[in-house]
């Protein structure tokens, strides 16, 4: 079996798509996840795009160890100069440089004829290798390229040292089969590729990033690019933990195998849903809700007498364990942390205590505890202590849509109250608390959903708010009550 290299590109290509500004504590709290799952790669960041991915990628790279740390670059010698030096103290560097390859990119993007364009690239992987060994090539928009064309840069390119070579499906135009054969093209036709690892590196806008990934694979690529839960420019990149489970779960059909720790894949999942404020779609394969989920009858008869009738993963593959106890308000703290150690947890000391009291709290207002309600009781905890907190709230509504709402805030020490009017209690919310705290960004997407199924269920609220400066900030908010959770989630948002 081949070693398949698994590159995550969830802080660059995911990041850059959403209009979000990940700070750097986020990426890292992104980035040491992403080396619990297993992955071999994490590209942090494009450093020469802002001062605050720069920043990042530096801290990726000094903090994160046994793993190979990559920035990205134009074929643009002052851009590589700034991610070498963003990467100076990796343990494991790489500066992944590219150029446009097809002629709508060399055209209308580029103003280059093909010649220069081998040129171009050529001259940036051989700038790139004076500060490192380890220089990835992107083709960008490889699959719309003249194959012919792109055998020669990249044949071009390996001569000049790269050590790695991408061949990007950059607007998610092919077909399986079709990219399959444009990897076999390569991999037939450039002469020194055995010195290179062949990267796939695909987009969803025609819904077949993964499928697509899965063909180069199989055409002999050994490194694959994407994303967790699929997050990227448009409609996203390939999901890796799809590529990760097809491959698992299907050991014979690709003849590769990934050093990637399947268990990890729910909280990494979890993880980057709840810092990006990117929801995973109930349906989402792997990682959705659902995606465990036996609903018919004839389905739910079936995995009762066997598992295999309708199952082809075990939840507990991708670390979601099956649930032997039910938490309730008569739990103890023991039972609670048992559970959450369960689900990829370790807590104790005074971080037990406060989630427990939480729990305490939520138990008394439902039945039984769900795993679902864990995540979110452990992703507020981990906030860090906001320095606007909210003591109190009242909304009046006249019954034609006009709401009245009292806000009592204390910020940082110092209590204040206020009232506003609003079309709805929401609105009327959101008013009050701008007029206390002086809020002048513009409330860009405002979502409500149940984090599990019964009328008790925890309400989780998400708030973008968009800066002047373009800057996007997403604040979350729990609560049964779900007028509450979305003041919370507002305020978390401001507090950012
Ligand atoms: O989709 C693409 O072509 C890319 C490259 C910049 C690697 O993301
Ligand atoms: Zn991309």
């Amino acid at each position: 079996m081949r070693k398949l290299y698994v590159f995550d590109t969830t802080l660059r290509d995911g990041e850059q798509s959403l209009g979000i500004t990940l700070n750097v504590k986020e990426k890292l709290e992104i980035g040491r996840q992403l080396v619990k799952l297993g992955v071999d790669i994490i590209e942090a960041g494009f450093p020469a795009s802002s001062p605050g991915d720069l920043e990042s990628v530096r801290t990726l790279a000094r903090e994160l160890k046994g793993v190979i740390i990559c920035g990205l670059t134009r074929a643009v010698e002052q851009d590589i100069d700034i991610c070498a030096e963003a990467l100076r103290l990796a343990e494991h560097p790489r500066i992944h440089t590219g150029i446009g390859v097809s002629p709508i990119h060399m055209e209308m993007k580029l103003n280059l004829n093909p010649d220069q364009v081998v040129e171009r690239a050529v001259s940036a992987v051989k700038y790139a290798k004076k500060y490192v060994s380890d220089v990835e090539f992107y083709a960008e928009d490889a699959f719309r390229s003249d194959p012919a064309f792109l055998a020669r840069v990249i044949e071009a390119v390996i001569s000049a040292g790269a050590t790695v070579v991408n061949l990007p499906d950059t607007v998610g135009y092919a077909s399986p089969w079709e990219y399959g054969e444009l990897i076999g093209y390569v991999i037939q036709n450039v002469k020194n590729i055995e010195q290179a690892t062949v990267s796939v590196h695909c987009h969803n806008d025609l819904g077949m990033a993964t499928a697509n990934a899965l063909a180069g694979i199989k055409a002999g690529a050994s490194q694959v690019e994407g994303t967790i839960n699929g997050i990227g420019e448009r409609a996203g990149n390939t999901s890796l933990e799809e590529v990760i489970m097809a491959i698992y779960t299907r050991r014979d059909g690709y003849g590769v195998k990934s050093k990637v720790n399947t268990r990890e894949i729910s909280a990494t999942s979890r993880l980057v849903s709840r810092i990006t404020g990117v929801t995973v779609p109930a349906h989402k394969a792997i990682v959705g809700a659902n995606a465990f989920m036996h609903a018919s009858g004839i389905h739910q008869d079936g995995v009762l007498k066997g598992r295999e009738t309708y199952e082809i993963i075990k939840p507990e593959t991708i670390g979601v364990p099956q649930n032997l106890i039910s938490l309730s308000a008569r739990s103890g703290r023991h039972a609670l942390q048992y559970r959450l150690e369960e689900l990829g947890y370790s807590i104790e000391g005074a971080q037990l205590d406060d989630v427990y009291q939480r729990f305490l709290q939520l138990a008394d207002l439902k039945k039984e505890v769900l795993d679902q309600d864990l995540y979110v009781l452990m992703g507020d905890s981990e906030n860090p202590a906001s320095n606007i907190v909210l003591q109190n709230m009242s909304i009046a509504t006249n019954g034609l849509g006009q709401a009245t709402a009292t806000v009592i805030l204390e910020i940082e020490g110092e209590v204040f109250t206020d009232a506003a009017c609003g079309n709805g209690p929401v609105n009327a919310l959101f008013n009050t608390i701008d007029r206390i705290t002086g809020n002048l960004a513009t409330l860009e997407d405002y979502t409500l959903k149940s984090v599990t199924r019964s009328s008790e269920a925890l309400g989780e609220a998400t708030v973008k708010l968009r800066y002047d400066n373009g800057r996007l900030v997403v604040g979350k908010g729990f609560s049964t009550d779900i007028i509450q959770a979305s003041a919370k989630a507002y305020i978390n948002a401001l507090a950012k």
